[in-house]
């Protein structure tokens, strides 16, 4: 039996924020978010997640099903945080102790950590810090035992010299805390009650500590401010680009790589600089994503090329279609193999079919369009008369010449050819010509105006 309690009461004032410290973001997902994520992923662990600053917003915004809440009114310590959670512990189980605000730990250093607990011991993640200040500090006996952490304020001299210092992810014995944590008091610098005053008890009952160092370091770091958390940003992203590196993907600057959510790749891709990737995103074999891209909820298929300064939103792309420069692409977007978007292009709840183009200075809006038809520069899609939607049909081969407004509802046929600069309201036959624009007149000696005195 495993149950999980996710400290995430506090407040985080250094954050200068009215959002809930936990909810800030590393890689678009909330702090808490990502601890509750990782330990997800062990077996039957029952969650105790200990909330009090912000509770109904970090309630609404976190997802973790069957998860005990646990409401900590008064933050009054760690000690007093996993109290609140005592009486819903189950009898007998080992109880991991995690921080809502420490948000790169990994499975395997939790996994290396439970494997500590057990009959008359407990697990303790540390770690040895350059620079200490500001955490608990592990206290060893001469045989190397540990035998208590000393807070920061409270520690000597001497103790502020101890350079392993206490993360606060524990595993311990439920049957422990139940006899330890009513015991403890906040006779101390910052009057609190002090889950690390657990440790003392330990030792004097003869609980065996077993220390475990997380892989990295920065497993264990907290955000308490903005630059904690930006840096917690690019350490998160750096590990993924080393990963797409390692898995073949090129990034042309692993340093300019940002993905907020998944990227799956295939073979080949070539990632340009700072391109934004965002919920779930899925390219195939030998896509090009150009500089300054930013791709979110997307499938590209097999070579298809994005140029730079594209944003795409839900699109569904086929195998070597051609996107951009400067397209925007919206959700509901599909495109068939070989489609062309260019540049200044807008697409919404579109599908453009296959070998079709729509190279310039476009909006294309609840429209299918059929194979291998062009739409010219400056082609407008009419959907909405102010209060409806409607779709535009244009049938496979259609030409649509450049400036034209096709007012919604309407349907161009296959073959049709519609003369540039028409405003088209009725449905044009497949391989008509429909041209509807003000006839041409040429007015010969024409008087230009003068300037009046
Ligand atoms: C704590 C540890 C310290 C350790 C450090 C690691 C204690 C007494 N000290 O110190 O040994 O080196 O973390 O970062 O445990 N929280 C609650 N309710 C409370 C108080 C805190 O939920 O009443 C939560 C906070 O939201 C946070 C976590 O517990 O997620 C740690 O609290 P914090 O106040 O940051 O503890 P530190 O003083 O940093
Ligand atoms: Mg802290």
């Amino acid at each position: 039996m495993l149950d999980i309690v996710v400290l995430a009461a506090g407040k985080g004032t250094r954050m200068k924020s009215s959002l809930p410290k936990v909810l800030h973001p590393v890689a678009g997902i909330p702090l808490l978010q990502h601890v509750i994520n990782t330990a997800r992923e062990l077996p039957q662990g029952r969650f105790h997640l200990v909330v009090g600053h912000g509770a109904d917003e970090v309630k609404a915004a976190i997802q973790c099903e069957g998860a005990n809440w646990v409401l900590q009114a008064q933050q009054l310590g760690t000690g007093h945080a996993v109290l609140q959670a005592l009486p819903a512990l189950q009898p007998d189980a080992r109880v991991l102790i995690l921080y809502g605000d420490v948000p790169l730990i990994s499975l395997a250093t939790i996994t290396a950590l439970l494997q500590q607990v057990g009959p008359g011991s407990l697990g303790l993640l540390t770690v040895n810090l350059a620079n200490p200040t500001g955490y608990g500090r592990i206290v060893r006996d001469s045989s190397g035992a540990v035998c208590a952490i000393v807070e920061q304020k409270d520690a000597s001299a001497a103790q502020l010299q101890i350079s392993e210092v206490n993360t606060g992810v524990m595993a311990v014995n439920q049957a422990d805390l139940r006899r330890w944590l009513p015991q403890l008091h906040s006779d101390n610098a910052q009057q609190e009650y002090y889950l690390t005053d657990i440790i003392a008890m330990a030792g004097a009952e003869g609980v065996t500590v077993n220390t475990v160092q997380p892989a990295a370091e920065f497993e264990v770091l907290g955000v308490n401010n903005r630059q904690q958390q930006a840096e917690l940003e690019r350490i998160y992203q750096r590990q993924l680009a080393e990963r797409l590196l390692v898995d073949g993907v090129t990034l042309l600057d692993p340093a300019r790589f940002d993905c907020r959510g998944t990227l799956q790749a295939g073979s080949d891709v070539v990632i340009d600089v700072n391109c934004v990737f965002e919920g779930e995103v899925i390219l195939g074999n030998n896509v090009h994503i150009g500089p300054n891209c930013v791709i979110r909820d997307t499938t590209l298929g097999d070579h298809t090329v994005v140029n730079a300064n594209s944003v795409l939103d839900g699109v569904i792309a086929g195998n070597a279609c051609d996107i951009g420069p400067f397209a925007r692409l919206r959700p509901g977007t599909v495109l068939a193999d070989k489609a062309k978007i260019g540049n200044f292009v807008e697409t919404k709840k579109s599908v453009i079919g296959a070998g079709s183009k729509v190279n310039h200075l476009s909006y294309i809006g609840d429209t299918t369009v059929g194979k291998s038809a062009n739409i010219g520069a400056g082609t407008i899609t009419c959907n909405y008369d102010g209060v409806n939607k409607f779709r535009t049909e244009i049938g496979d081969g259609a030409f649509i010449g450049s400036n034209s407004s096709l007012i919604a509802p309407v349907t161009i046929g296959a073959g049709a050819t519609v003369g540039a600069g028409s405003a088209i309201s009725r449905s044009v036959e497949d391989n008509e010509l429909a041209v509807a624009r003000g006839k041409q007149r040429n007015i010969q000696n024409w008087q230009k105006p003068v300037k009046q005195s």
